[in-house]
């Protein structure tokens, strides 16, 4: 009781109080601006359930990633990322063709006491990948966008002989069987956030829901699988009161968290997005992509500053897994807003520094990073300071 009256202090003053303060300071965390009373309540409701404890009882586990979606994202605030990295794994053979054993390729990190459900990586794995979070700031506005934005930025064939061949990730969305782009994950394996919802609510939680009903766990056989199961059934119930499921909870708060708003821009951060656009950087990192029209004024042709296609690129970091349309070394562009809050970086956390990140771009990034490194010292500096500025 008093533990949730403390968090409920913390979560109203982190939701309330940086509303007040003029746009260039506002805090990550806080909703959209002109936000409605009633998206406001659900907004507050979501974060609610987002930072709420799960225990086996709620169906948590049997093997688990984290005890709450607050738990990976919660850096700088509730809502970003944070320095836990997930496991993936899977097996390529002699002709380079990935296999995922038993089923799936999460291998989940923890288990409920005894332990008897621990998962252990198949001795014939030989592909091993980490992930780091993914913040969540403007994803409703990136859910906005439409397909045929994504799409539009394509060039899978090289036509135009940039060497930058990005593609879309042709997904069938779980929530309403259709054929949709992808934008959400390292793989872009998700075009909706209520779908991403269901697909994290199990996958690092274990907690089943209507769109992901089965238990995805690996790594101990299917007998100790019953008996680790503590609950029968469907896990994630719809609240008598509000008539919402986890999963419509956790999509309410990501849709209207806002953006991370831009810092302080200097003369050296503006000369850098000049640069970053002269020498392709923006080709993958967009600096902006529209949402299409919207009923809801809050997602209605907006300019969304994320500095991303939402293609995927093989830019010589891939993580080997081959998952939903992307292929193994393809990885989603990363959107570069609010990169001043994010370390470490990139899909797997292994660079410290947005200078680190740079260096290994090859692949398809290979002409970007040469352009990068022809310029001189006070120009790359100038790139940093508007990396810094985001
Ligand atoms: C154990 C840590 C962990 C927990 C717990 C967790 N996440 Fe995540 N989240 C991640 C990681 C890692 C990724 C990147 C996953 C990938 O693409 O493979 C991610 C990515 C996401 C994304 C994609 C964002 C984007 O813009 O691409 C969404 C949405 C998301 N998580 C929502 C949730 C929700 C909702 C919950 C609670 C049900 C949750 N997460 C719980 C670690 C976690
Ligand atoms: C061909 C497309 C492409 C080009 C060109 C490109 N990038 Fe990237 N960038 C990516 C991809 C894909 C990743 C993610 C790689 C990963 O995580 O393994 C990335 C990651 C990053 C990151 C780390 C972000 C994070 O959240 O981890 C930074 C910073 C970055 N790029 C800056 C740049 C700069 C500066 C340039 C120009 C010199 C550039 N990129 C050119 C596709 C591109």
């Amino acid at each position: 009781m008093i533990r949730r009256a403390l968090i409920g202090l913390a979560l109203f003053s982190l939701v309330l109080s940086p509303l007040a303060m003029p746009e260039d300071v506002r805090l990550p965390g806080t909703p959209l601006p002109a936000i409605t009373a009633q998206e406001h309540e659900l907004f507050r409701m979501g974060l609610e359930d987002f930072t709420e404890v799960e225990g086996a009882s709620d169906g948590l586990g049997p093997a688990f990633n984290g005890t709450s979606c607050g738990a990976c994202h919660n850096v700088p605030v509730i809502g970003g990322t944070s320095t836990i990295t997930e496991v993936r794994a899977g097996y390529r053979d002699d002709e380079g063709a990935f296999h995922e054993l038993q089923g799936g390729t999460l291998f989940h990190l923890f288990s409920l006491p005894p332990h008897t459900c621990q998962p252990k990586i198949p001795p014939e794995a030989n592909v091993i990948a980490r992930r780091t979070p993914i913040p969540l700031f403007g994803a409703g506005l990136v859910e906005a966008i439409a397909d045929e934005t994504i799409t539009a930025g394509e060039d899978p064939e090289d036509r135009n002989g940039d060497g930058i061949r990005g593609r879309a990730a042709r997904i069938t969305d779980v929530v309403t069987g259709q054929s949709r782009i992808g934008r959400f994950g390292w793989k872009a394996q998700h075009a909706t956030l209520l779908a991403f919802a269901g697909d994290a609510y199990r996958n690092e939680m274990g907690i089943t829901n209507d769109l992901f009903r089965e238990e995805d766990a690996r790594g101990f056989t299917a007998e100790q699988l019953k008996l680790c199961s503590v609950t029968r059934g469907l896990e994630d119930i719809r609240d008598r009161r509000t008539g919402l499921r986890g999963i419509d909870n956790f999509t309410n708060f990501m849709r209207f968290l806002a953006p991370v708003a831009r810092g302080g821009i200097s003369s050296a951060a503006r000369a850098g997005e000049g640069l970053f656009i002269a020498i392709g950087c923006a080709v993958c990192h967009t600096p902006v992509l529209m949402t299409a029209a919207d009923r809801n004024p809050l997602f209605d042709r907006m300019a969304v500053a994320l500095y991303s296609d939402l293609l995927l690129h093989d830019v010589g970091t891939g993580d080997g897994i081959v998952q939903a349309s992307a292929r193994a070394n393809e990885i989603r562009t990363p959107a570069l807003w609010g990169l001043r809050f994010r370390r470490p970086l990139l899909h797997d956390g292994s660079a410290a520094t947005p200078a680190d990140a740079i260096l290994r771009h090859s692949g398809e990034a290979e002409g970007a990073l040469k352009a990068f490194l022809s310029l001189p010292l006070a120009s790359r500096q100038q790139i940093l300071a508007f990396l810094g500025s985001l």
